[in-house]
């Protein structure tokens, strides 16, 4: 009896003493790089270009600063909670929208969407991007992180004061503090059609203490978040009513795997939500590259949609446009993209110009001139997008 119980604890014992594997998603082109500096490392499926990897947790932050170091990718990877959610993330393509059917993208809002593009003012996003970029961090389990996400639902809600149909309410998450904020349109006549606009809320630092590191991230991604914001905005001051859903989006923990994005966009593909589009605005605040103002990102993203946003460019923004490409899912529209929704991602510059100050103390909007300059067309192009996919 005595050694029953002896040998049971200890089995519990070492249960609970055994290091926690996880999975992740990275660019198979790392791979070979990351097997040799980690010991634990174990590949589980590949295509060309994603590999599915399971490794001890306490080794992801080796892998994130190997990603930095050898790749040049900020933390590299994507976290998954099972193995069957990182598979999904594999055959993205073959995930891609097979459940609804195709958006018909038409240019047909003309002066309504001209009127309200001619509406954006610098100064608002600018004043959002300072006021964000004063926390001491955005960091998905400090509590200054939590603090941030309180101030972008209050000024949502102020914005929206005056509107019954509209709802701003957190999303929170089971595993760490920082909710995710979602604001709600409810549309007239497609109300089960969803058209989101998002981009993350959270910023990172460092290396070790990232509790309590200064991390501003003006650039990455306050300037996104003061975008949107500034979208809001416009729309609330023109009273405009959308004939499809349309869900503004401040998601928590992109910065350590999408981990926000994901559990919401999982959550919609669970309970059979119809997403006729997805934009994110991650970065839109340094002008990088000199002869192209958008760029549009070609990987994890649905090739139709960002067309249909070129030429939303060109009919309302009137501004030069272009591609480039991440080579992984680096922001959080390859969660809705692996979900199986169309997303697009209209980027600050291309991937080869990309501003050097991100995830470090030096990210703050001295970098871009003291203005928001360049984000204001991104706030053009998401009015254009907010009215003629949610007309
Ligand atoms: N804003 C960046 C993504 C980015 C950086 C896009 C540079 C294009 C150029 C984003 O916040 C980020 O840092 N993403 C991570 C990936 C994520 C899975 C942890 C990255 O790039 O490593
Ligand atoms: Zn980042």
């Amino acid at each position: 009896m005595k050694t029953l119980i002896l040998t049971s604890m200890m089995a519990m014992i070492a249960l609970a003493s055994a290091p926690k594997h996880v999975y992740v998603t990275v660019g198979s082109d790392a791979v070979s790089n990351s097997q040799k500096s980690l010991s634990s490392i174990k590949k589980l499926a590949a295509t060309e270009e994603v590999t599915v990897l399971k490794v001890r947790e306490d080794e992801l932050v080796k892998l994130s600063k190997l990603m930095h170091d050898k790749h040049n990718r900020c933390g590299g990877f994507v976290f998954h909670e099972s193995l069957e959610e990182a598979q999904s993330f594999l055959n993205v393509k073959a995930n891609a929208q097979k459940n609804f059917a195709p958006v018909n993208y038409t240019i047909t809002e003309g002066p309504r969407v001209e009127a309200m593009v001619s509406m954006t003012q610098e100064i608002n996003i600018r004043t959002t991007i300072e006021k964000l970029s004063a926390f001491n961090n955005r960091y998905y389990q400090a509590q200054t992180g939590v603090d941030s996400q309180a101030f972008v639902k209050k000024t949502w809600q102020d914005l929206a004061a005056n509107r019954t149909d509209v709802k701003v309410e957190y999303f929170e998450h089971s595993s760490w503090k920082q909710p995710s904020v979602v604001m709600t349109i409810e549309g007239s006549d497609a109300p089960n059609e969803i058209v989101v606009i998002g981009g993350h809320a959270d910023s990172i630092a460092g290396w070790w203490g990232r509790e309590r590191a200064r991390a501003p991230g003006a650039d990455d991604n306050a300037s996104g978040i003061a975008t949107i914001t500034e979208i809001i905005r416009i729309a609330m001051d023109m009273g405009y009513k959308p004939k499809r859903t349309v869900k503004f989006m401040a998601y928590a923990a992109e910065e350590v795997g999408l981990r926000g994005s994901k559990e919401i966009a999982q959550a919609h593909k669970r309970a059979g939500m119809n997403v006729v589009g997805v934009v994110q605005f991650d970065m839109t605040n340094h002008k990088g590259t000199d002869d192209l103002d958008i760029v549009f990102m070609t990987d994890f993203t649905n090739d139709a949609q960002t067309k249909f946003m070129g030429k939303l460019i060109d009919e309302y923004v009137k501004v030069p446009w272009g591609y480039s490409k991440c080579g992984y899912g680096c922001s959080d529209h390859a969660s809705w993209h692996s979900a199986g929704y169309p997303a697009a991602m209209p980027f600050e510059s291309t991937m080869g110009d990309i501003n050097g100050h991100i995830h470090t103390a030096r990210d703050t909007i001295s970098q871009s001139n003291d203005d928001a300059v360049h984000a204001e067309k991104f706030a053009k192009l998401g009015v254009a997008f907010l009215v003629e996919m949610g007309k």
